[in-house]
């Protein structure tokens, strides 16, 4: 991660657990953010809103989230307790909904 990077994602990945199997949400997506914008084009359901709510510790209860990094700024975000998720969403990031 660069010091220019903000938000360093490596191979994220959201599997969801449904009663008719396993749901690839989300499969190996990596990107490095600086203060530059990215937008994330793709069909319906090919997994954009799950990237996101990923990054911000709102997957479903079903959801199963991994990946080799999540870090946002000094935030380890795959380690966080749900206390010190509320601290930095909202305060620091947070999600638009188209
Ligand atoms: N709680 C869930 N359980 C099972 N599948 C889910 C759940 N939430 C989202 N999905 C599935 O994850 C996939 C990606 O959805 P999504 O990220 O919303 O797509 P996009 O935003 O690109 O349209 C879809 O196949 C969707 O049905
Ligand atoms: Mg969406």
């Amino acid at each position: 991660m660069s010091s220019e990077t903000l938000l360093s994602v490596k191979n994220l990945e959201v599997t969801f657990n449904t009663p008719k199997g396993d749901v690839h949400a989300v499969r190996g997506v990596s990107f490095d953010l600086g203060r530059e914008r990215l937008g994330i084009v793709g069909e319906s359901g090919s997994g954009k809103s799950q990237t996101g709510r990923a990054i911000l510790g709102l997957t479903a209860a079903n959801g199963k989230i991994t990946a080799d990094q999540l870090q946002f700024h000094d935030v380890d975000l795959a380690n966080l307790t749900p206390k010190q998720w509320r601290k930095v969403r909202g305060a620091r990031i947070s999600m638009i909904m188209q």
